[in-house]
């Protein structure tokens, strides 16, 4: 019997304060009507001053840790995915890995921005199906808020702050993931990118100045190229699979646009109550965004043994890829 990986245990957090549309009009000339109507959000967290990515996917990550009923010490790798790290370097992993009081794993940050976690869960999965490792904690983390340009009105409603995270682990039953899809077009990088503080335009005067740190988005091609490219994704998954979109329990997908969503699950033929939706109340939180819907669904009871689930994710590289999961 082959190896498979299962997520035996999930964790969220996101920060308690609280920024809604109404606030939002008051520091920029836009609207809750617009917000609500364009994407759906009504309001995201941000985190405090003295909070970074690390100490949300701690949060996230020890109730994760919880569930699955481990300790810290018998986690064999750590991966997370994040865009909005603590520092450059070290990894976000490795200081996620001191608080936790982990030993002896490594540990490592990937960035495939909004589809991180799915990057990750790939990595986490044959790394499992492998034989080499056997207890992997995967955290999406995301502080989008340091990197938002809160004068821009165009990107600012967009983005929040909080953390999922995930333990896998290897089973011989016939659960867990079946199948995963990825794909980057880099032709298309400049759509979505954050421009300063890399080797490439290093931190200066003249990059604050030119507003270079912060998120940049050509918002409509973006998000002609995300239906498009998840529409055929989600598709060729389940066709891949000989799946039929009837046979999925729950679609999870990233958390961008709730036009993007609705327009993913209707190709679907997906009721919306087949579909995770909390772009309300967190905005777009990038990597983070999958393990946080997942861990509500979960926790809500949403997510029976046996189901299928599809996770799906759209983000800069461009990237994009999808998750078949037998729960
Ligand atoms: N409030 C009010 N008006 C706004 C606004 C805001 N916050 N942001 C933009 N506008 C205006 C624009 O200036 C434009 O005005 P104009 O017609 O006078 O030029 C108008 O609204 C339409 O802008 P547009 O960018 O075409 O809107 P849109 O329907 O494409 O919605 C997004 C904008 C960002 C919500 C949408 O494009 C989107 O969600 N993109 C993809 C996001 C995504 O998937 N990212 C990848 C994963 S991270």
């Amino acid at each position: 019997m082959l190896l498979r990986s299962r997520i035996t245990g999930t964790g969220s957090y996101a920060p308690e304060k609280v920024l809604g549309n109404f606030d939002l009009e008051k520091m920029v000339d836009t609207s809750d009507g617009w917000i609500t109507e364009r994407t759906g959000i009504k309001e995201r967290r941000i985190a405090k001053g003295i909070q970074s990515a690390s100490d949300l996917g701690v949060e996230a990550a020890k109730k994760a840790i919880h569930m699955a009923g481990i300790m810290p010490k018998d986690i064999d790798m750590l991966i997370v995915a994040t865009m909005s790290g603590d520092m450059p370097m070290p990894s976000t992993a490795s200081i996620i890995q001191e608080k936790l009081g982990i030993k002896n794993s490594p540990a490592f940050d990937i960035n495939a921005a909004c589809s991180g976690f799915i990057y990750g869960l790939e990595i986490a999965d044959s790394f499992i199906k492998s034989g080499k490792f056997k207890k992997v904690l995967l955290v999406g983390t995301e502080v989008l808020s340091r990197f938002t340009d809160w004068e821009d009105r165009t990107t600012c409603v967009l983005f929040g702050d909080g953390a999922g995270a995930v333990i896998m682990e290897p089973t011989k039953r016939n659960r867990g993931i079946v199948s995963m899809q990825l794909h980057s077009d880099g032709s298309l990088w400049d759509l979505l990118c954050v421009p300063g503080g890399g080797s490439r335009h290093p931190a200066s005067k003249e990059t604050v100045k030119d507003r270079l740190h912060y998120i940049k988005m050509k918002g409509n091609k973006t998000f002609k190229v995300a239906v498009k490219a998840l529409e055929s994704l989600v598709v060729n998954t389940l066709k891949a699979n000989k799946i039929k979109p009837s046979q999925i329990a729950l679609l999870i997908p990233h958390q961008a646009n709730l036009r993007i969503i609705q327009a993913v699950a209707k190709r679907l033929h997906l009721p919306m109550s087949k579909v995770v939706v909390n772009i309300d109340k967190y905005g777009n939180t990038s990597s983070a965004s999958i393990p946080l819907a997942l861990d509500e669904a979960v926790r809500a009871g949403r997510i029976n043994d046996g189901d299928y689930i599809l996770l799906e994710a759209f983000g800069g590289g461009l990237t994009w890829g999808a998750a078949l999961i037998k729960w």
